[in-house]
């Protein structure tokens, strides 16, 4: 499982991953996306007993001193300053919106933590800031994912701002043509493989263990690491008292496998005094792990995706383990809320000028649910993160407003009044507005 045969740095010797199934250790600095003895999953061992909070944000220079990812450093790998590659990520809003605890039919405070505010749009560049960073300081010169679009628009955009060469596998089903032209446009090679996500995935697996190719995917360890800072940096906007449940959309389950870390690492410096529950909502079309855990964890089994959320149109995730361990270790839920549960809480997210892209809203579409199923408290206090942008999808939002559903409107459907040029005209289409 080691990428082709990269050059190891001896510039990261400090670093190590290790296998969460056999525990065993390798040094950092070269491509590992699975353990070379048994094919487990691989961490990044952070050295907790070093971490000092008020390390936090302090030494840094250049655009790492702005970035909301290297802020937190200490408990991120020590990847040599020279080689990182950062576009000012993070630092993203943390929302509060009476209306949002009200559609999710709750008493206590729901905020919204909005990813979508990262250079690229979307909560990847977290994790592509580390990922390409560890590429270059290990000497790689092509990066590579398989994406349904969010992963590739950051990829490209990291590589080129790097100067390394990216390669993109995007499936032949439904991309959203806002990520494929960001991807396009940072200069990505793009191939389009024949099949879904799962099948781009498993070639460009194949790809990278026998070339030079450096994989991001999220299977890389690295990766993950970027994407920690997610929580750390809600946390820290809590001034470090969580809320009761954290709630995400789930695809592949890298941004799942991230929180549990961070949070297994913040109880155990002690940065937090517990860690909030994770709920990872899943789209019903793409629900293997929503289906696993309802089974009590027997009888894992892959699913054909099917989902208007094409982000998360995954149906066998790669980190399935790392997520368990970070559902467990918080005493979370996974769900799975349909399609048009999805589109009405993003049209509620978009309506009080917030706005995500569909895969996002599933997380306040599963807090609605299990609020309404008596298996969270209407009391409790909650954060959705929403993963994307609502221009990263603009061919759903029109769909919603300008198409029927069931031969009506949707609800909220807003659509454009169409008036001959004249003041009459005007006058008379907006009659009620102008004199209400
Ligand atoms: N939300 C958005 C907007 C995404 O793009 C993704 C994943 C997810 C949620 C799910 O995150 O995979 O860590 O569970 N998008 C990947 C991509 C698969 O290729 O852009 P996950």
């Amino acid at each position: 499982m080691t990428a082709g045969h990269l050059a190891q740095s001896s510039s990261l010797a400090g670093v190590i991953v290790r296998c969460m199934e056999c525990s065993a250790d390798f040094p950092g600095d070269r491509a590992l996306t699975g353990c070379p003895a048994c094919g487990g999953l691989l961490d990044v061992v952070t050295p907790l007993s070093a971490i000092d909070r008020a390390l936090f944000g302090t030494g840094l220079t250049g655009a790492m001193a702005h970035s909301g990812v290297w802020r937190y450093w200490p408990l991120l790998p020590a990847i040599p300053r020279e080689a990182v590659v950062s576009r000012w990520e993070g630092n993203t809003p943390l929302y509060e919106d009476a209306r949002l605890a009200d559609y999710a039919g709750m008493n206590g405070e729901v905020r919204i933590k909005h990813e979508g505010h990262n250079p690229t749009a979307s909560f990847k560049d977290r994790g592509m800031t580390v990922g390409v960073s560890h590429a270059k300081a290990i000497g790689a010169r092509i990066v590579a994912c398989a994406s349904t679009g969010n992963t590739s628009a950051s990829l490209a955009s990291y590589a080129s701002s790097g100067g390394l060469a990216s390669l993109v596998l995007i499936p032949d089903t439904k991309v959203s043509m806002g990520k494929l032209a960001q991807t396009v446009a940072y200069g990505s090679t793009v191939v389009q493989v024949a099949g879904d996500f799962d099948a781009a995935l498993a070639v460009l697996r194949e790809l990278t263990a026998a070339y030079d190719v450096y994989l991001v995917n999220s299977v890389n360890p690295f990766r993950l690491e970027g994407q920690k800072t997610i929580i750390i940096e809600a946390m820290e906007q809590y001034a470090w008292n969580p809320p009761d449940y954290i709630v995400l959309p789930g695809g592949n389950l890298g941004n799942t496998s991230a929180f549990g870390k961070a949070l297994i690492e913040l109880v155990e410096i002690g940065l937090i005094p517990r860690a909030p529950k994770l709920v990872v909502v899943q789209a019903e079309g793409a629900s293997p792990f929503a289906k696993w855990f309802r089974n009590g964890y027997r009888d894992y089994a892959p699913m054909h995706a099917d989902t208007v959320a094409t982000a998360i149109k995954i149906g066998n995730p790669a980190s399935i383990p790392r997520a368990k361990r970070a559902v467990d270790f918080t005493g979370g839920i996974v769900t799975s809320v349909s399609d048009e549960e999805i589109l009405d809480a993003k049209a509620e997210i978009d309506r009080i000028g917030i706005g995500c892209e569909p895969a996002s809203a599933a997380s306040l579409a599963g807090l609605r649910q299990l609020v309404a199923a008596g298996q969270i408290p209407a009391s409790a206090s909650a954060v959705c993160v929403l993963t994307g942008h609502v221009l990263k999808d603009t061919d759903a939002v029109s769909d919603y407003h300008f198409s029927d559903r069931d031969g009506h409107p949707r609800p909220g459907a807003n659509r454009p009044i169409r008036v001959e040029p004249t003041l009459a005209a005007l006058e008379r289409t907006l009659a009620d507005a102008l004199h209400g």
